[in-house]
């Protein structure tokens, strides 16, 4: 299986996302402002893959801190951090959590609140391949036998520490012996499902088309697919569903015809704290990632272009939200805070 992201000790080494397939590069990141800046510009990106990145930069950030200013310093790190990426929840989720243990370690040596956060950051890590397991395990059994499953995006071992949300349901229905195969959006402007769900998916010799994304509607009115299952970068109380953007047509046009739409996604991706998705911030990417493909210009130069990269799927449209602590369904303002044990 591909390593997303990895603590070594030259540095926290990440896949680069934003040359794959065509090239297999690794990046070292030495200290927390390049870990925020390959967060930014999306060398690593998936939402678990950023908590698990964000981690690991505030670890590397406090290394290198000046002792007697650690305290201070650890503020900056994490502003720095969590001004990478506004979507994702699991990014202020895991700077929270960093945080919180620095903290408690005040007046210890140094030394001991430098291990302290490396193991922290390798504890996130390893739980999230475990939880990616456990949300296989749990979404494997509602994925129809004999059909194609429609995924969005890359929510696979790349967009986390590894094995995948919505590909980790897909992978774990594959090893239960279920005859799947697999319809991936391309997923424009950034191509995720292009370039990363069908190459991650390919390695693993799991039958996989790609579709452009405006060709699902039509194969799901084909009664082609069986289910669709999808990431999500934050759901609110009340199960609306932040995820790449196009999610949304998608969840429409299954309701439409009568396909199951899952969600699947870690408990550390709900924000019980919003009672919408409307309160979800939606970040606003950069217009060339839109004009151009691999740098070479597909629009008029000075044209105006919106590029927003995630849209909000409200609960009606979602079937089940699966997680690592089992699955929710409506009405989600009860099922989600009861999983997550709040
Ligand atoms: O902009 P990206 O590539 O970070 O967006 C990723 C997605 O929307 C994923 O579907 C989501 O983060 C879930 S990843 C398990």
């Amino acid at each position: 299986m591909v390593e997303t992201i990895q603590w070594t000790a030259d540095g926290v080494v990440m896949i680069d996302q934003t040359v794959l397939p065509r090239e297999t590069k690794f990046v070292t990141c030495r200290d927390y402002k390049e870990v925020a800046v390959a967060i930014k510009d999306m060398i690593i990106r998936g939402a678990p893959a950023i908590g698990v990145a964000a981690a690991m930069g505030v670890a590397i950030g406090v290394q290198k801190c000046d002792p007697a200013a650690w305290r201070a310093e650890l503020e900056t790190i994490c502003d720095t951090l969590a001004r990478t990426r506004p979507t994702a929840v699991n990014l202020f989720w895991a700077i929270d959590r960093m945080k919180r243990l620095a903290l408690s370690l005040e007046g210890k040596p140094i030394e001991e609140i430098r291990a302290r956060l490396i193991e922290e950051a390798v504890r996130v890590y390893e739980e999230d391949i475990a939880i990616n397991k456990a949300i296989g395990a749990n979404g494997a059994g509602l994925v129809p036998d004999g059909k194609r499953v429609l995924t969005h995006c890359n929510a696979g071992a790349l967009a986390t520490a590894g094995y995948g949300t919505a590909l980790g349901v897909i992978r774990a229905a594959v090893e239960a012996g279920k005859q799947i195969a697999v319809y991936a959006d391309e997923t424009r402007p950034f191509l995720q499902g292009a370039r990363l769900t069908a190459w991650e998916l390919q390695q693993d010799g799991i039958d996989t088309k790609i579709i452009t994304d405006n060709m699902a509607g039509h194969f799901l009115r084909a009664g082609k697919i069986g289910c669709v299952v999808v990431g999500a970068d934050r759901i609110a109380r009340n199960g609306d569903v932040a995820n790449k953007i196009g999610t949304y047509s998608v969840a429409v046009l299954a309701k439409e015809n009568g396909v199951p739409f899952y969600v699947a996604a870690p408990i550390s991706t709900l924000d019980l704290t919003l009672t919408s998705g409307e309160q979800i911030p939606i970040e606003e990417r950069p217009a060339a990632e839109v004009t151009h493909v691999f740098g070479v210009a597909v629009a008029p130069d000075g044209i105006g272009v919106e590029n927003p990269a995630f849209d909000v799927t409200p609960n009606r449209y979602v079937t089940g939200i699966i997680t690592e602590k089992g699955v929710a369904t409506a009405p989600y303002e009860e099922s989600l805070p009861r999983l997550a044990g709040m």
